[in-house]
């Protein structure tokens, strides 16, 4: 399979001999536009490309290179980001209206998903640690929760955004035992499985469907990702109905040629690479050791590293200002209490040199922290209407001080990592409107559907 030659070598053999009767309308003239950008090989299915939505020729063998790479019984390429096999997903293994089980970490597109198809959801929550990190889902909450509920579906997100990896073996088997599927939301977990400095990936662990981004941990293209099925029982037809719903009709080429670059790239060097990476992380986390007043730690998977300003005189949000402004070091997210360094297998030695550098730099000029830096927690708020229910309520404005007590209809997420903290339909805990204050005056970015959250935000009325 390896032997033919790769997406991209097609694409471009193919731009140097047809002339373009056909989408897409820049045709190709590269010369006309000249600014950079790859026209050459962006054609869209046409004759020879076979067809996302149903793949029979060089898409099924990128497919089938996917499915063999990473141990699956079948996947799909995806060019709308790990977003649309979430939703793609949840819509062939759930029937409009039923349970799902879900993380209350779940990034939006699962809550989208659960008010699209109209789902009652139960959250699964997990304690946080001093950095308001959430840590790992308990199975005997999965247990207790699929002993209690009748539930089509149990999704869980793991690895986390902070390298939290979820114990899949013993809650797929728990599933199992409940008729329920599980679905493993691995958009940051393309790059496990292939070594064992890294932890298994989820595809491996039983669950019945996994999706992975591979553009966030793999050199692939922005939106390229992929969707694994891994049970039996899940039918490839009903996932590619689903995702001809959730997928554009004109893929670009381009990102698919990235995916089968990055599938036949990996496959052929990922002893070395993978090697060579953990052998930089290694070596940054011996030397980040001796750091006085910052830290630098890690959760199950290495290449995420936790750089905590917890028990020092600044923010995380501070911390990342000074890395981006001072040393041009652009970060992945910043909290309060910690910044989030993503790393990949491309990642060079001198990036790994040039962080340690900066945060010795830092660390000499700051001090400890003279107070107790707490997260703010916030109960599970009582779910009063499901998400859907909650969409087709009227709805107006209240001042952000006077929302105790009522129910929301609009999402509020800080972002990064774009985690809901109140979802349409829920009772707004007290303490909710100090609570954003405070997370926008350290600097956190605190988002919410309307947009309006710094003063009010929609409730329901009727
Ligand atoms: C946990 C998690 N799931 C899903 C997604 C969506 O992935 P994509 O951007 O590939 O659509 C993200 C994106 O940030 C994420 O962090």
């Amino acid at each position: 399979m390896m032997k033919e030659p790769s997406l991209l070598n097609r694409l471009t053999e193919y731009s140097k001999t047809r002339i373009p009767m056909h989408m897409p309308g820049h045709k190709r003239n590269e010369s006309l536009l000249s600014d950079g950008l790859p026209y050459g090989i962006d054609i869209t299915e046409i004759d020879g490309f076979d067809n996302l939505h149903d793949m029979q020729g060089v898409l099924k063998e990128t497919a089938e290179l996917a499915a063999s790479l990473y141990g699956s019984c079948a996947a799909f390429p995806l060019v709308g980001g790990s977003t649309c096999g979430i939703l793609a997903a949840m819509h062939a293994l759930c029937p409009r209206g039923s349970h799902v089980l879900m993380a209350r970490g779940s990034h939006k597109s699962v809550y989208n998903g659960v008010e699209l198809l109209g789902l009652h959801p139960h959250y699964l929550t997990v304690e946080h640690d001093k950095y308001g990190i959430g840590g790992k889902i308990n199975p005997a909450d999965v247990e207790q929760m699929l002993t209690q509920h009748e539930v089509d579906l149990v999704i869980l997100t793991s690895p986390t955004y902070e390298g939290v990896v979820q114990d899949i073996s013993t809650i797929s088997g728990i599933c199992r035992k409940h008729g329920a599927y599980l679905l493993v939301d691995s958009a940051h977990g393309a790059h496990l499985g292939f070594s064992e400095k890294f932890p298994e990936s989820a595809v491996s662990c039983g669950a019945d469907v996994v999706v992975m981004s591979l553009h966030k941990t793999m050199p692939a293209l922005t939106q390229t990702a992929l969707l694994h099925i891994c049970s039996e029982r899940v039918s490839a037809q009903a996932i590619g109905a689903a995702l001809s719903i959730f997928e554009t009709s004109s893929p670009s080429y381009v990102l698919l040629a990235s995916i089968d670059r990055c599938l036949r790239f990996t496959a052929e060097k990922k002893d070395a690479l993978f090697s060579a990476y953990s052998e930089k992380l290694a070596s940054f986390y011996e030397k980040t050791k001796c750091l006085q007043n910052l830290s630098v730690l890690h959760f199950d998977d290495p290449g995420k590293i936790i750089l905590s300003a917890k028990h020092a005189s600044l923010t995380g949000t501070e911390l990342s200002e000074m890395l981006r402004n001072r040393f041009h070091i652009e970060t992945e997210m910043a909290s309060m209490q910690y910044v989030l360094a993503m790393t990949g297998f491309c990642d060079e030695a001198a990036s790994y040199d040039a962080l340690a550098d900066a945060l010795f730099a830092i660390d000499r000029e700051i001090a400890p922290a003279s107070d107790n830096k707490t997260v703010p927690a916030f109960p599970l708020p009582k779910q009063v209407f499901t998400p859907s229910e909650a969409a087709g309520k009227n709805g107006e404005f209240t001042p952000l001080a006077n929302c105790a007590g009522c129910i929301a209809k609009e999402a509020v997420w800080a972002y990064p990592p774009g985690i809901p903290m109140i979802v349409p339909g829920e009772e707004i805990p007290q303490g909710f409107p100090e609570a954003i204050a405070q997370m926008l005056q350290s600097g956190v970015e605190v988002k919410s559907t309307t947009g309006h959250i710094k003063e009010k935000i929609m409730l329901t009325t009727t």
